[in-house]
C-alpha cells in the first residue's frame, strides 16, 4: 500500500504530466474550489450530506476493472470534488493506465442535491461519447444512484451501455470507495469497477 509521501507523489507527478507547474500543484493541492475572487466560498448549506465527498482523491490501491467480455485490468484514478458556494458539488474523475500513466476514461459533471431531502442527482459527460443523468439517494456517508437517461454520440463504440449504477460511500479508514455496475446490450447488469481513494487535500 502507498505511503502518503508515495500518494503525494504521484499526484504530483499526474498534476505536472497534465500540463501542470510544480507551483500550481501545490497551490491546488493547498485550496480547495477556486472562483474569480481568490476566495474558497462559504458552503452552502444544501450539500452539507454529500460534504464527505468533497476533496482531491487519489487512488490507493489501484482500482480493479472487471467485467464478463473483459480481461481484468487495474487503473488509477484522480478525482477533484468541489463547490464553488451554490447548490451542487462539481466533480472530475481522470483514470490512467497504471505502467504507462496515460490517460484512460475521464468524466466530469455535476453532484446535485434536491433541498430539504436526501434525493441526489448525478449528471455526468464522459470522453467515451456518453453523458448520463443517474438518480438515487444519500443515506448517512453513502450514496446509491442508477441512471434513468443515458444518451451517447453516433459513433461511440460498441457495445452500448444500457444501464449504470454507482454506490459511493466513506469507509471506516476515511477512505472514498466508489463502485460502478453497468448492463450492455450483450451483459446485464454486473460490476464493471470498484477503487478505493485516498485523500490528498486536507
Ligand atoms: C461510468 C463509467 C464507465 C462506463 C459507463 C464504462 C463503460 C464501458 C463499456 C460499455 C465497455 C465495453 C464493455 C464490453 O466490451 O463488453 C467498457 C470497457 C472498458 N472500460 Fe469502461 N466504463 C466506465 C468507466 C471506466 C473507467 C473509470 C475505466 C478505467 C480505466 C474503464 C476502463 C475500461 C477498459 C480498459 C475497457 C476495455 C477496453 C475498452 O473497451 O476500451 N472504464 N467500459
Amino acid at each position: 500500500m502507498a505511503t502518503m509521501a508515495q500518494t503525494g507523489e504521484i499526484h504530483r507527478i499526474l498534476d505536472l504530466e497534465l500540463g501542470g507547474t510544480q507551483e500550481s500543484s501545490s497551490r491546488r493541492r493547498k485550496e480547495g474550489a477556486e472562483v474569480p475572487t481568490g476566495k474558497t466560498p462559504k458552503m452552502n448549506p444544501v450539500i452539507e450530506p454529500l460534504s464527505w465527498m468533497l476533496g482531491t482523491w487519489l487512488s490507493d490501491p489501484p482500482g480493479d476493472g472487471i467485467y464478463p467480455t473483459l480481461e481484468p485490468f487495474h487503473y488509477l484514478e484522480e478525482v477533484h470534488i468541489t463547490h464553488v458556494g451554490q447548490p451542487m458539488l462539481n466533480f472530475s474523475f481522470n483514470a490512467f493506465h497504471p505502467d504507462t500513466k496515460k490517460p484512460m476514461h475521464r468524466e466530469c459533471g455535476f453532484i446535485r442535491l434536491k433541498p430539504d431531502s436526501n434525493k441526489v442527482a448525478f449528471v455526468s459527460a464522459q470522453n467515451t461519447g456518453i453523458v448520463e443523468v443517474e438518480e438515487g439517494e444519500v443515506n448517512g456517508q453513502e450514496l446509491c444512484i442508477a441512471s434513468h437517461s443515458i444518451a451517447r454520440i453516433s459513433f461511440a463504440a460498441e457495445p452500448r451501455v444500457e444501464q449504470i449504477m454507482r454506490t459511493f460511500r466513506l469507509n471506516a479508514e476515511g477512505r472514498l470507495e466508489q463502485t460502478v455496475s453497468m448492463a450492455t446490450t450483450t451483459q446485464p447488469m454486473t460490476q464493471h469497477l470498484h477503487i478505493t481513494y485516498k485523500k490528498v487535500t486536507p
